[in-house]
């Protein structure tokens, strides 16, 4: 972007007089030094890679030791997969790092192990098979019942991992591809047998980092951490067309302490999408996810949220701390999704600081959403909802300021709003606030809330709950480590 603006001045300048020539030639050799300090910065050594991660590892090898050929031709499955096994030996001795060299590497999925680094170059692309036969079918999650494309079992991850301990995926930028427009034809042509895959799912796994890569064109969800604790997301890019179906982000599920900072997600679906289970599957396994960390999110996503809690929240989502959101062209900032037969709780909810452009809601809270496992579901299983708090909102060209809607009977307590300042579309509604079986309070909120959300007068701006204690997953220190070429 800033390379284009930069080419673009000096193209339009071309025909300028001699003075402003002069000048010119000093921004071009700025620019040039500025690159060579870049160049610098990230290699000094050819074949040197260094990067920051929760663990450095005592042990390398490349996936070309492996027989891997990243023609975007040749599949790699068996190398991957041969890789992984051979470097779990190390796991009691400083564990191993699998280097991807710059290339099209094309792959079915293959499975993690503990105490592994998968290390992308910045021009090495994962790919993934479009050969559906070469993706293994798994069980659905026990806290779903169900596959969510179709009853039975579910096409395997791309990468997968399960009880594990200590694994990272990182890099410098490099891509993980899941090429997934055939998957989506498949969807919607209803062909699909079982569930698509995911790019990335572990689950039962404890101290997981995933950072500076991109995820590009899931079949479905990108990221899937489930049973698992101890996470750490930092400086991911997610790319898939806003129309594609089920492209969420990152889906945190059943986690506990998972810190996602620095990510810009652009999708047809929740941009990150909070969830614990799914009706009475996820109230007996009753596994909340807990303890989670969001700053600075970027998101694009015209038809879905920045942040979703739910649908599926029927374990229940508790302490959720949202910093520094910014939504641009996004159907709702942070909504809460559930219904009866969910069950479960969302509560202690914290956000603050948002930046809004383009939205048909800020604040939206549904109560009815239906899309059930089966039948078998509750009708007394409703959800608690109490303790929502959202601060420091500013927003620009919005259709309705919220739509807020409890249960009959279930009313979802204790939303607190303050210092929003919601700038309205010239086409926007009539009545910008909706609101119905909820309760809470409000204070310089623009414009005047509904009369279930009192204001509480400019002096009490404060008055929203925003924790001030730390998680332990924010003391987590990141050492300098590095791979180099043999
Ligand atoms: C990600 O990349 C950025 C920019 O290069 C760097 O500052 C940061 O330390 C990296 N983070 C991780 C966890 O790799
Ligand atoms: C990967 O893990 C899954 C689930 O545990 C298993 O079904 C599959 O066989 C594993 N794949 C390989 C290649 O070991
Ligand atoms: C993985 O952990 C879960 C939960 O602790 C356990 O039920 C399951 O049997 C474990 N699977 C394997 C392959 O060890
Ligand atoms: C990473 O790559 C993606 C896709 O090529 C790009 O959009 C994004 O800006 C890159 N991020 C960084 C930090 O370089
Ligand atoms: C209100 O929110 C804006 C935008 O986030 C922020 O700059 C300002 O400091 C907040 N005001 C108060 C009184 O907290
Ligand atoms: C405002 O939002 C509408 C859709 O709600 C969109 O069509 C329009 O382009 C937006 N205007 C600006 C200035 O972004």
């Amino acid at each position: 972007m800033k390379f284009r603006y930069d080419t673009n001045i000096i193209r339009n300048r071309l025909h300028l007089q001699m003075r402003e020539m002069i000048w010119l030639i000093v921004v071009v050799m700025l620019v040039g030094s500025m690159g060579g300090v870049n160049g610098r910065k990230v290699k000094s050594v050819e074949g040197s890679f260094e990067y920051t991660a929760m663990n450095c590892r005592g042990h390398s090898a490349s996936i070309t030791d492996f027989g891997g050929v990243g023609d975007g031709k040749t599949l790699n499955t068996r190398a991957f997969q041969e890789a992984v096994n051979k470097l779990s030996q190390y796991g009691s001795d400083g564990g191993a790092q699998l280097f991807v060299p710059a290339g099209q590497w094309l792959t079915g999925s293959f499975n993690l192990t503990s105490h592994f680094t998968l290390y992308l170059h910045k021009d090495a692309t994962i790919l993934a098979s479009q050969d559906i036969n070469t993706w293994p079918v798994i069980d659905p999650l026990p806290s779903y019942g169900h596959g969510r494309d179709a009853a039975g079992g579910r096409y395997i991850s791309l990468i997968f991992g399960t009880n594990l301990t200590d694994v990272i995926i990182t890099g410098d930028n490099g891509t993980i591809d899941g090429q997934g427009l055939l998957w989506w034809q498949k969807f919607h042509g209803k062909k699909l047998k079982y569930t698509r895959p995911y790019l990335f799912e572990i689950m039962y796994s404890d101290t997981i980092q995933v950072s500076n890569v991109t995820f590009l064109n899931s079949p479905s969800w990108n990221v899937h951490p489930v049973y698992s604790s101890n996470i750490l997301m930092q400086g991911i890019t997610i790319l898939a067309p806003i129309k594609s179906p089920n492209t969420d982000g990152i889906n945190p599920d059943s986690c506990s302490y998972t810190k996602i900072e620095d990510t810009y997600i652009v999708s047809g679906d929740d941009c990150v999408a909070v969830k614990s289970g799914w009706d009475e599957y996820g109230i007996s396994y009753g596994m909340p996810t807990q303890h989670l960390i969001i700053r600075r999110l970027t998101c694009i996503s015209p038809y879905s949220a920045a942040i979703a809690l739910g649908s599926e929240m029927s374990g229940g989502i508790q302490d959720v701390r949202a910093e520094d959101i910014v939504a641009i062209n996004t159907e709702s900032a942070v909504r809460i999704k559930t219904g009866v037969g969910r069950g479960g709780f969302v509560k202690d909810i914290y956000v603050k600081g948002m930046t809004l452009h383009t939205m048909k809601w800020v604040f939206w809270i549904t109560g009815n959403y239906g899309s059930h496992a089966d039948t078998h579901w509750d009708p007394k299983a409703i959800p608690v909802i109490e303790n929502i708090n959202y601060q420091d909102v500013v927003a620009e060209n919005v259709t309705m300021a919220a739509r807020l809607e409890g249960i009959a009977g279930d009313t979802f307590k204790g939303i607190c709003i303050s210092n929003a300042t919601i700038g309205m579309r010239v086409k926007a509604k009539k009545v910008p606030w909706t609101c119905t079986d909820i309760e809470g309070v409000t204070s310089g909120v623009v414009p005047k809330p509904c009369d279930l959300l009192p204001d509480q007068g400019e002096d009490k701006i404060g008055m929203c709950t925003f924790p001030q204690d730390k998680l332990e997953i924010d003391n987590v220190e990141l050492k300098k480590c590095s791979y180099v070429t043999p």
